[in-house]
């Protein structure tokens, strides 16, 4: 199947599609931080199809939230709070019409969500909540249940108009051991 992606490059769809997939040894579920209607996560779960991984995906089905001082960006005013709202209805029939399984939806703001609302293990994690809030509060959520060669990927980590991402993934990654790479606006994080 050909994807379509409004906020995801072409050539980033195909990275997120190859690093999923070599994912797929690894032990545990996917998790999509910031689902918005769900393009990536139709994705994903094309990826595991036939597989026993499950997809779960969050969002705040309310838009972005507020941004802080963090976020604060030279090149414009874009992203204000309540963009980019879908309902949780509309996310789970794009999966009933492309006949895929539809996965679990958590509709929560991320800092209202407790360690319980994830799977028990992650083998690939796809962060992309704009702001550096959101990738903060998904970055601890997640951390404790990567497992081993799992991946963790950041969405907007080289988007200029976005800086809160790549604030919030090197604060976090300067204690961590962990490898990271960039492709495109994309990081990466490899546990
Ligand atoms: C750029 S969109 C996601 C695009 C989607 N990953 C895709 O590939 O099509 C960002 C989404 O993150 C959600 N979001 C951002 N910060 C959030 C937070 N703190 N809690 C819950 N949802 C959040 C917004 O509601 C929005 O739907």
């Amino acid at each position: 199947m050909a994807w379509r992606n409004d906020q995801v490059s072409e050539y980033e769809t195909d990275r997120i599609i190859k690093v999923a997939r070599e994912c797929l040894i690894v032990s545990g579920d996917m998790v999509e931080l910031g689902c918005y209607k769900g393009d990536t996560s139709l994705m994903l779960a094309e990826v595991i199809r036939g597989t026993d991984k499950k997809l779960w995906i969050y969002d705040s089905f309310e838009g972005l939230p507020e941004k802080s001082e963090k976020d604060e960006s030279v090149i414009g005013e874009n992203f204000k709070a309540g963009a980019l709202m879908v309902t949780k209805r509309e996310v789970k029939e794009r999966f009933l019409r492309a006949g895929l399984p539809v996965p679990i939806i958590k509709k929560a703001w991320f800092n209202e969500l407790r360690y319980e609302d994830l799977p028990s293990e992650i083998c690939f994690a796809f962060l992309d909540g704009d702001f550096y809030q959101s990738i903060k509060d998904s970055l601890e959520l997640v951390e404790s249940k990567m497992a081993k060669n799992g991946v963790i990927m950041v969405h907007d980590y080289k988007n200029e108009a976005l800086p809160g991402v790549a604030k919030a993934v090197d604060e976090w990654k300067k204690d961590k051991d962990v490898k990271f790479k960039e492709y495109q606006s994309l990081g990466i994080i490899i546990i």
